[in-house]
């Protein structure tokens, strides 16, 4: 294999060779060194600062999870009391940007609203001029308690329901579930949730939050960046799979159609199965299982529709593991099975985007503020393939 020897004198990294390594899509391209998250994606294991994804499912929470991320390290009891009730504090939305949430309207996607939102708040931001650490950490504290807030108003005003204040009594997930639907969740619903937002908390270089960081590496603002990460997150080769998924498993219909419907479309290679595939795991995604296993409990205790789309995912997933997919490494990631979960909740598929960003806002975070500790601006090049020093015709002498 060559062996990268660049840069020339054009600045191109190029091989042995003299030709310029052109990474598409920036595809086992490291930017920087990290201490945030490890992806293992050939035996399928995932890392939150050290900690393995499954034991912080089975013990931790949100909050924890958030300050292990964004603090490097577990918090003692107190240290996490004093973060939780700092989120507490900030989850109320100012009128100002409940007015804008009116403004809106009605048909936008929830990604986008939250998007427009998010950028508001960073115009009314107390701390939008303090660059400092301290500034920056109470802006994010600010921004992942207000997200949750931001959602659930959001699917309040377009269904015109009262705007429920937030509930300091409640934790982050008790907290969104309540404003959401106007009364106290049960308790294993909280925890669905709670370990649905550690699940999506982190995960590495992904696109929302290298968007994310290359916007801060530019010493733009923190707002700028989380804009550009949900910006990123909407798309459906991303964060938005997960409604996509709801979405192909509406149009399967029946667990009898299955069959047909990927031998159609999938296996001829007309369309991508959502759901399915990622640029680092190259077999089963190990927060995909956790969203199985939680969504195979659902569908047995809730029966209906939730029984259905778990059927459905089921065989799906039966044909497409025991398909030539697995052979290319495609097996099912992360956005597969938890919409089932979400919609276990009551939750409409239009928002599960936006769940998405509720928990990844952490990652971000974490990202920006490891990134610009020693900054560097992310700003690579493109191998030039067009002509130079072409002679310019005035646009009259045109053919
Ligand atoms: N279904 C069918 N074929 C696929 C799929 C899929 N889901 N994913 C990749 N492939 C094929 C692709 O057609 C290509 O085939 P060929 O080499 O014959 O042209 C090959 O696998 C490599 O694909 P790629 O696009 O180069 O792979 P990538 O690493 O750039 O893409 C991905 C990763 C996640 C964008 C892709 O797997 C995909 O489109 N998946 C479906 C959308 C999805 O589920 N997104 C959620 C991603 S995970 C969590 C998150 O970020 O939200």
């Amino acid at each position: 294999m060559a062996r990268k020897v660049g840069p020339d004198e054009q600045g191109w990294c190029v091989d042995v060779s003299g030709e310029p390594i052109v990474n598409k899509g920036l595809r086992n391209v490291c930017v920087d060194e990290s201490k945030i998250c490890f992806i293992d994606g050939s035996s399928g294991r995932l890392f939150y600062r050290g900690y393995r994804i499954e034991d912080l499912a089975k013990y931790s929470c949100f909050e924890e999870t958030a300050y292990l991320l964004i603090y490097g390290k577990l918090p003692t009891r107190e240290e996490l009391n004093n973060f939780s009730d700092h989120l507490k504090e900030e989850r109320e939305l100012p009128d100002s940007a409940i007015r804008i949430l009116k403004l809106i309207q009605k048909d936008t996607n929830p990604i986008e609203v939250l998007r427009t939102v998010v950028s508001f708040l960073g115009t009314i931001d107390p701390d939008k001029h303090d660059r400092s650490r301290e500034g920056r950490h109470r802006k994010a504290i600010r921004l992942i308690a207000k997200i949750p807030t931001i959602i659930a108003y959001t699917y309040r005003i377009r269904n015109e329901l009262e705007l429920i204040s937030p509930d300091p009594t409640l934790n982050h997930a008790e907290n969104f579930l309540y404003m959401f639907h106007g009364e106290k969740p049960s308790s294993s619903s909280a925890k669905e949730l709670d370990l649905a937002l550690i699940l999506y908390a982190e995960h590495e270089n992904n696109a929302s939050a290298f968007a994310a960081v290359v916007i801060a590496s530019t010493l733009s603002d923190y707002y700028s960046a989380i804009v550009g990460g949900i910006g990123a997150l909407r798309g459906f080769l991303h964060g938005y799979a997960i409604v996509e998924a709801m979405n192909q498993f509406d149009e399967i219909g029946t667990p009898d159609n299955v069959e047909k419907w990927f031998n159609e479309g999938i296996l001829t290679g007309r369309r991508r199965l959502i759901g399915f595939g990622h640029r680092v795991y190259k077999t089963y995604d190990p927060r995909a299982k956790i969203f199985r296993e939680c969504a195979r409990k659902c569908a047995k205790e809730n029966g209906g529709n939730i029984r259905k789309y778990y059927e459905i995912a089921k065989k799906l997933e039966d044909i497409a593991l025991a398909s030539k997919l697995t052979e290319k490494g495609i097996y099912t990631n992360v956005d597969y099975w938890s919409g089932i979960v979400f919609y276990s909740l009551g939750i409409p598929p239009a928002f599960y985007c936006t769940l998405f960003a509720m928990a990844r806002v952490v990652g971000w975070t974490a990202h920006i503020l490891e990134y610009i500790e020693n900054n560097k601006i992310i700003r690579p090049r493109y191998y030039y393939k067009g002509e130079i020093e072409k002679k310019y015709i005035p646009i009259d002498e045109r053919g």
